[in-house]
């Protein structure tokens, strides 16, 4: 059963707002009577001063995926990472509204009962926009997360690898995932907070491929939304999505941090939006000088000899 929780306003910062709030499937319904800035309905959302009614909403979230798509020029076949989450499903819903070429996949992980759950909440979603859902198994490579000292990082590893190695053999110019704006922003101070420099990638929303690496162009039609603008999105055109979360990812330091930039991003809106715009900035400064190989057993990129993936399968 859903449960609906009524927040008094529409502040960020209210306290079990990210992780949790979600989790528990409770969502942001207006109890202020704003009217909508652009027609005489009862607002729904507030962003960065502005309210807006559902269906204004809806038309500025697809606004800002559209923006992505028109900046980096996105024209052919989009594999569409689904997770069964929130975030994919919106991104997911976002681009079949603006009529783009999209195949979707959902990567089976082998977590006890979370990966089936994400899989079918995937699975109906896909059935009710008619699209078939591709699957693939994690198993069929020998990898047993359950088996892993550091399962996040294992993880991590095999869904960049068989994301991009599913979009290149299905003859897709682009993968398209639902990180949004809080997850870009997270990621980022994460990777500040750790002195982890070398690994300041992923800040932009959009990766150029390399044909001659079979490496498959990335996007993030969702870069400019908030965790809570892609909730309400979800919310408002009733897609199916998994509450649940992965069993390894509950005491990830990522939440703090999240909870932490919502906190502030409630006291002084487009805080979030900035730090993204500084981050992208200063990742194309940084530039990558990592030289890329291709690994001598799969042909795919490698920063060695052998990609992180040949080393972590066991079949
Ligand atoms: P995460 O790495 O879990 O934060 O997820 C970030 C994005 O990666 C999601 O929004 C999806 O687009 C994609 N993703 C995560 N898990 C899966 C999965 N099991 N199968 C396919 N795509 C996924
Ligand atoms: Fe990868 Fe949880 S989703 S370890
Ligand atoms: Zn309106
Ligand atoms: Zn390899």
């Amino acid at each position: 059963m859903v449960i609906f929780f009524v927040i008094r306003d529409f502040d960020d910062s209210t306290p079990n707002f990210s992780q949790n709030f979600f989790k528990r499937n409770l969502l942001i319904l207006p109890a202020s009577k704003m009217k909508c800035e652009y027609c005489e309905k009862e607002a729904v959302e507030n962003i960065y001063g502005r309210y807006y009614c559902e269906n204004h909403f809806v038309k500025y979230f697809l606004g800002r995926v559209r923006s992505i798509i028109d900046k980096f020029g996105i024209n052919g076949r989009i594999a569409v990472a689904l997770s069964g989450g929130k975030d994919s499903s919106a991104c997911f819903h976002s681009l079949h509204k603006l009529k783009l070429d999209l195949l979707p996949f959902y990567i089976n992980l082998g977590i006890e009962s979370y990966s089936e759950i994400c899989q079918k909440k995937a699975e109906e979603l896909c059935n009710s926009l008619g699209y078939r859902l591709h699957i693939i198994d994690i198993n069929e490579y020998g990898i047993n997360l359950a088996d892993e000292k550091k399962p996040c990082s294992v993880c991590g590893t095999a869904k960049r690898y068989l994301m991009n190695k599913f979009a290149y053999e299905n003859n897709c110019k682009y993968v398209a995932t639902g990180h949004n704006l809080s997850d870009v922003v997270t990621f980022a101070l994460n990777n500040f907070m750790n002195a982890n420099l070398m690994n300041f990638r992923g800040n932009r929303p959009y990766l150029e491929g390399k044909e001659e690496y079979k490496m498959v162009a990335k996007i993030k039609p969702l870069y400019w939304l908030k965790d809570k603008e892609c909730m309400l999105y979800v919310y408002i055109n009733r897609l199916r999505y998994a509450e649940e979360e992965c069993p390894h990812a509950i005491s990830a330091p990522t939440i703090q941090i999240k909870e932490w930039i919502h906190e502030m991003e409630g006291k002084k809106p487009g805080i979030m939006l900035n730090m993204a715009k500084s981050f992208w900035r200063l990742e194309e400064m940084i530039g990558s000088k990592a030289k890329l190989n291709i690994c001598r057993k799969c042909g795919y990129a490698s920063y060695s000899k052998i990609c992180k993936f040949c080393k972590i399968r066991k079949r």
